[in-house]
């Protein structure tokens, strides 16, 4: 292997040497088992082909000072992989199956946990399908979990420089009662178009409207939406984001520095009394946003006046990092220390 440039990575595909799978069939889940194989081999009527049943996470791991390797909220993702199963009928994948799996994974491939204080991380994809034939329009009978890791830099090339994102009022992500709270690829399918779109204007993300009254924020293609004003916290409430695990972690960390916290429908026009604004995940951590453009509308939203990140995203993001990389003490438990 030559050497990886780990300062310079982007957020890609690189091969590691093995990934872990666990197979579903006949009501119970098997042995996790690693393979070098990067292929899957399923039936041509799998149900995760024709009716998208899949769905995915995405968590990382990360090395400190002190050599160890630190996993971030572990749990909070293998809980919201079991939302999806029941969202689109998979077979419900143990809260146990999962972290072995992913334990086993970063293990198996710790020389690719980028060192400390080159600014990169393991990425970790779990992924589950449903591998069983069906022709019908009905679950499938059995399922493939399979979790892959890849070393990763920043989501967006900017990394925690503001760039600016775009209201595209002929697309949605997800419906009212849709998919949207459940982390499936159907919903990032659905965000494809517009998402190139926005990229080809030179946008970094599209914000989307509620799809009903196309009135309030929802979230970003990849990430969820925060606004920071009067020492106040404040992200949407809606039924059809994602619950960023990312998110739920700055609204601890808020709090901790004494801010308030408001989770509650936010209108469009808002953004003009936003100090600062943000896209929050795990890809993207803090991603600052320089400006709204409602381009349909023809209005824009400066977010930040001098074209850097606000002292509180600043504050925010570095508390985050600094737990996650084992820098300052993990007071909530979000961190499991591989042995
Ligand atoms: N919203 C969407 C649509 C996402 O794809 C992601 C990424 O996982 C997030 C929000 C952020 O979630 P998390 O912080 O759990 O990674
Ligand atoms: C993540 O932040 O983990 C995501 O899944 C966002 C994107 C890569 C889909």
């Amino acid at each position: 292997m030559s050497a990886i440039d780990w300062s310079n990575l982007s957020f890609g595909y690189m091969k590691t040497d093995y990934n872990v799978r666990s197979y579903y069939k006949d009501g119970k889940w098997g042995t996790p088992t690693e393979t070098t194989s990067e292929y899957i081999d399923i039936h041509m009527a799998a149900t995760c082909l024709h009716y998208g049943q899949e769905a995915f996470e995405g968590l990382k791991a990360f090395r400190g000072k002190d050599g160890k390797i630190r996993v971030f909220r572990m749990r909070d993702n293998a809980l919201r992989m079991q939302s999806s199963c029941h969202g689109i009928m998979m077979a419900e994948l143990p809260v146990e199956v999962f972290e072995e799996t992913v334990l086993k994974a970063i293990k198996l491939n710790e020389r690719f946990v980028p060192p400390y204080g080159s600014g990169a991380s393991l990425y970790i994809r779990p992924l589950l399908i449903g591998t069983g034939a069906q022709v019908g329009v009905k679950p499938a009978s059995e399922y493939l979990f399979v979790v892959f890791v890849t070393p990763v830099g920043p989501y967006f090339k900017e990394g925690f420089k503001p760039t600016p994102v775009a209201i595209l009022r002929g697309y949605d992500r997800a419906a009212p009662l849709g998919t949207g709270t459940i982390k499936i690829g159907g919903n990032y399918a659905a965000s494809l178009v517009a998402g190139d779109k926005a990229h080809k204007m030179g946008y970094s993300a599209v914000l989307y409207l509620d799809a009903k009254e196309k009135k309030y924020l929802d979230e970003c293609g990849p990430a969820n939406f925060f606004g920071i004003k009067n020492n106040t916290y404040i992200t949407p409430a809606s039924s059809s984001i994602l619950p960023s695990i990312t998110n739920k972690s700055l609204i601890q960390l808020a709090e901790d520095l004494g801010m308030k916290v408001e989770r509650r429908p936010v209108a469009e026009e808002e953004l003009a009394t936003f100090e600062e604004a943000g896209q929050v995940g795990t890809a993207a951590v803090i991603s600052p946003i320089l400006r709204v453009d409602d381009i349909d509308e023809n209005k824009s939203y400066v977010i930040s006046k001098d074209g850097n990140a606000g002292p509180v995203s600043t504050k925010l993001y570095n508390k985050l990092r600094a737990i996650q990389l084992g820098d300052e003490p993990d007071t909530h438990g979000w961190v499991t220390i591989l042995d």
